[in-house]
């Protein structure tokens, strides 16, 4: 009911948040792009995980201390609390943005209320640590720091809309189980250096022929689902058409983001004229 009700009001800001959005995209786009090592190092491509959530828990932990610290009187220790949020939510955000320009449609424009609000939050944090540095303690610099918290929280709780309802920087293939059975694939042709796309079972692969070896991850990309069949071979990769994640085709690693998640592997072996998989790698 409640979740219903905040969906329609995030749905509402569609008329400033999909215009901001697009200027947020243009924006670290174009910071971010040019760089993919960069790029990779904020999505988390090197951790196997998104890295923004990793980061997120420290700001929100230093805000609750400076809220406690507040209550209690000592301002000394509260403007070292909130320092310290402030330095990690300007991390957060930094990866933030790296996995947010690759957001689309809803997904996009919720992530742009959910960076808005906390760019107000920050903003506020800033503007109650400069007041702290003085020496004459105000009741503003706590009531800033209050109102930025309850802002931190309630885009705390869209960020939580975009992972756990709308699927955002999840692993497509979480649920998807080994097995030890070979299976047979509804294709026997192979041209070498071209993905094919082909059915083992109810599960789509996509095959690729390199010099003398045959190799099948599955199609669906880890990042955001799209068919990798419709991308294209680098070097012993396959890149995903529609993000540029690249995966390793011996064994589904994941080698560029933005997925941070490696790819269903499968082995494969050909006699007959017939081309059978296996998945190889089990979750
Ligand atoms: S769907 Fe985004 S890189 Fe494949």
């Amino acid at each position: 009911m409640l979740h219903r009700a905040i969906e329609r009001v995030l749905e509402a800001q569609a008329v400033w948040a999909d215009p901001l959005g697009k200027l947020f995209v243009a924006i670290f786009a174009a910071l971010y792009k040019p760089v993919p090592i960069i790029k990779d190092l904020l999505n988390g491509v090197w951790l196997g995980h998104p890295l923004h959530p990793a980061i997120t828990d420290v700001p929100i932990g230093a805000y609750v201390v400076a809220l406690v610290l507040d209550l209690s009187g000592q301002r000394a220790a509260a403007t070292a609390a909130i320092g310290v949020g402030i330095v990690f939510m300007l991390l957060a955000a930094l990866a933030g943005y790296a996995d947010y320009i690759d957001l689309e449609g809803k997904t996009q424009r919720f992530g742009t209320v959910h960076s808005s609000l906390m760019l107000v939050a920050l903003v506020l944090y800033l503007v109650s640590f400069l007041m702290r540095l003085g020496a004459v303690p105000s009741s503003a610099e706590v009531w800033l720091s209050a109102v930025g918290f309850l802002i931190v929280i309630s885009s705390a709780y869209i960020g939580g809309e975009l992972v756990y309802n709308l699927g955002t920087q999840v692993d497509r293939h979480a649920w998807r189980g080994g097995g030890t059975k070979w299976t047979a694939l509804d294709v026997s042709d192979v041209p070498a250096d071209k993905p094919v796309k082909a059915k083992a079972g109810a599960q789509t692969l996509v095959v690729v022929r390199r010099g003398s070896d045959l190799n099948a991850l599955h199609d669906v990309c880890a990042h955001q689902g799209c068919s990798l069949s419709e991308g294209k071979i680098v070097d012993d990769t396959i890149e995903c058409g529609c993000h540029g994640s690249r995966y390793r085709l011996r064994d589904g690693l994941v080698v560029r983001g933005p997925a941070v998640f490696d790819q269903p592997h499968y082995e494969v072996r050909e006699a007959e004229g017939k081309i059978e998989v296996r998945r190889t790698d089990t979750r």
